[in-house]
């Protein structure tokens, strides 16, 4: 490693030498995607855009420019701020990058008020531990390993389109208390993207496309009935494979999930830092809009 690339982030981490902290661009965009599928995740292009755009999205690299370690961290309004895409190559682990990053992110959301935020894997868990964060609700990540036999509801959901965003952010908002409208905007005008709010326009899921599978959420729903009418029509309507983030709690959703071929993938906690109290899951919500934004 060169001395250039030595600064700022020594004084983080004691002695041990991390290169440099740089803010990501939009050319940054193939080096974070060959992060996040050598780690096996499901972020495209469209996600790492966004990271960019509507947050700070940090990283640091080799001394031939390549980048090695990624971390973003994206503010929800005023309130409370996402932090996601922690994620060090495997010859750049243990020497504090990911800490180093980490301190970044929360400099940025603490200087704006904001309460930070994550989705922890057990391997980010320890990280987070050490700088503070408590853990809140668990849940799991199902993937499905085949096509279930969906029922046909009495009151079928409705397609949703880009002009049901107002009612879509509004339910999202009193599930979450996150105001994320860009987020759901964003997905909503993704190729591939296909939504469907309830008869009584009450909840609402989104399906997107990813790397690997087919994303299922955000899901809310003013009951575990309604989301099962839900899930089972973004199901019907998705390519294979299938990943959906569902609250451990959720026990009626995971009898469902099996039944239909999905199995348990991997497990994930809810962190905060600073919070009266640590987070809990959201009365509406079913299904989450995956780890990397909550
Ligand atoms: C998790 C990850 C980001 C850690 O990156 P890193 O740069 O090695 O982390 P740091 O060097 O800042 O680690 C700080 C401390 O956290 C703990 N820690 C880090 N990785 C750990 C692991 N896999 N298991 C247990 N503890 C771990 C250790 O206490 C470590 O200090 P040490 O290296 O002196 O033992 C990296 O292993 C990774 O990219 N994993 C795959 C993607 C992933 O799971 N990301 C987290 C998503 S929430």
């Amino acid at each position: 490693m060169v001395l250039s690339e030595v600064q700022e982030a020594r004084t983080l981490t004691g002695l041990r030498e991390v290169p440099r902290i740089e803010a990501l661009t939009l050319g940054d965009v193939e080096g974070g995607l060959a992060l996040s599928d050598a780690a096996g995740w499901n972020q495209t292009a469209d996600d790492w855009a966004l990271f960019i755009q509507h947050g700070r999205a940090l990283g640091c690299r080799d001394a031939a420019g390549g980048l090695v370690a990624t971390a973003a961290a994206l503010p929800y309004g005023a309130e409370a701020g996402w932090i996601s895409m922690v994620l060090v190559a495997e010859g750049w682990r243990h020497r504090g990058l990911a800490s180093a990053l980490m301190r970044e992110c929360l400099a940025h959301l603490q200087a704006a008020g904001a309460l930070p935020l994550l989705d922890a894997t057990p391997a980010g868990a320890a990280v987070y531990r050490s700088l503070g964060f408590a853990s809140g609700f668990g849940f799991e990540r199902w993937q499905s390993s085949g096509q279930g036999d969906v029922a046909i509801a009495a009151e079928p959901p409705r397609l949703a389109d880009a002009s049901d965003i107002d009612r879509i952010a509004s339910l999202d908002r009193s599930a979450t208390g996150l105001d994320r409208r860009f987020l759901l905007e964003s997905f909503l005008f993704r190729a591939g993207t296909r939504a469907w709010l309830s008869a009584d326009t009450r909840g609402f899921v989104i399906a997107r496309e990813g790397r690997r599978a087919t994303q299922i959420g955000p899901l809310v729903a003013s009951g575990a009935g309604q989301a099962i009418v839900l899930l089972g029509a973004a199901l019907a309507a998705s390519k294979q494979p299938v990943f959906l983030d569902v609250p451990t709690s959720r026990r009626e959703i995971a009898a469902w999930l099996e039944r239909q071929g999905f199995h348990r993938q991997r497990p994930f906690f809810r962190m905060s830092l600073g919070a009266a109290h640590p987070p809990v899951v959201g009365e509406r919500s079913f299904a989450l809009a995956g780890p990397e934004f909550g």
